[in-house]
């Protein structure tokens, strides 16, 4: 009997541990679970670290490539704004130079009384008058690019008749040229939305190009015409130098010039008439005909299309 009583105590401690185990191997089971999804979860933050990381680095290096760019765009700025200056202030001292010597040159004269040949007198204030209007011009394209960059050049558009505008400058050009005959080609008439200064500047800018470079002379044609409806066309020939194909991209750039300033300048005239023709909501582009020289092209909104 107690013997058999020892053997149920001992079955019910076996029974009783066995329970425990289980209870000890389910908490261990829930404990392996935890642990392996904490270790997930671990994974999970150190993948995100690292992408993190990854994402990091790679900011980092574009925002040192970006530092890189600007430096290297403020440096270029600065550089072209110094040659600028230089090429400006050649420019500038070139006719004021010529200016004094001449103007000294007629004041001896009257000094001596020595006016005996009115002819050199007249040559003398003729070549003044020319320097005069050279300044005057650099000055005033100066003028325009600071406007134009201060965003005050609005231009005043009005309906206009291009052809006698477009007549007056091609006359006048000729008028300073010997060795080239400006001709126009135009309809009776041609209407364009337009401020007419400023059209004027561009036709004087595209003109006085085709002129400057075509050292040898040769014809330089201005033709006007409407390629479509709503639009006018403004283009002009020339049989000069051209430009080689690598340059061409940049010739509406600001202070750009093709050849190292042969023709003196200020590689302004381009970007300007580019910025006008802009501000009119029209294009300009260059193109180079297969025997030789440019061409130049502006297209304006026609006359009959009402402002924006
Ligand atoms: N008709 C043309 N034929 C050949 N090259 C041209 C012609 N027009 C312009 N170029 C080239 O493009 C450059 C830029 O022209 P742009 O009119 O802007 O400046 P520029 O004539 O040098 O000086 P600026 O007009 O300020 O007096 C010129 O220096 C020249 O090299
Ligand atoms: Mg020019």
């Amino acid at each position: 009997m107690r013997e058999q009583q020892r053997t149920t105590d001992q079955l019910i401690q076996e029974l009783d541990a066995l329970r425990q185990r289980v209870v000890d191997l389910e908490r261990a089971e829930v404990e392996r679970q935890q642990a392996m999804e904490e270790r997930s979860r671990l994974l999970r933050e150190l993948k995100q670290a690292n992408e993190r990381l990854f994402q990091a680095g790679i900011r980092e290096r574009e925002l040192t490539e970006e530092a890189e760019r600007r430096a290297a765009e403020a440096e270029q700025a600065l550089r072209l704004r110094e040659e600028f200056l230089s090429v400006a202030a050649h420019e500038l001292k070139t006719p004021l130079t010529s200016l004094k010597g001449h103007a000294e040159l007629a004041m001896r004269r009257l000094e001596r009384q020595d006016m005996r040949d009115p002819d050199q007198l007249r040559h003398t204030l003729e070549v003044i008058d020319r320097q005069v209007d050279r300044l005057a011009n650099l000055v005033a394209q100066l003028l325009d690019i600071s406007r134009l960059e201060s965003g005050e050049l609005r231009p005043g558009r009005r309906e206009i008749d291009l052809v006698p505008l477009t007549r007056r400058i091609v006359q006048a050009m000729q008028s300073g040229t010997a060795r080239h005959t400006v001709t126009l080609s135009a309809p009776e008439s041609l209407k364009a939305r337009v401020d007419p200064l400023r059209i004027e500047e561009v036709l004087y800018n595209l003109l006085d190009n085709a002129i400057r470079y075509s050292p040898k002379g040769g014809p330089v044609q201005v033709e006007l015409g409407a390629p479509e409806k709503g639009l006018v066309r403004i283009a002009v020939r020339d049989h000069g130098i051209g430009v080689p194909p690598a340059q061409r991209e940049h010739l509406f750039d600001r202070f750009f010039q093709a050849s190292r300033r042969p023709a003196g300048g200020l590689g302004l005239g381009l970007y300007v008439a580019r910025r006008i023709v802009e501000l009119h909501g029209g294009q300009i582009w260059a193109e180079f005909p297969e025997d030789g020289g440019s061409r130049f092209v502006v297209t304006l909104p026609a006359g009959t299309v009402k402002e924006e």
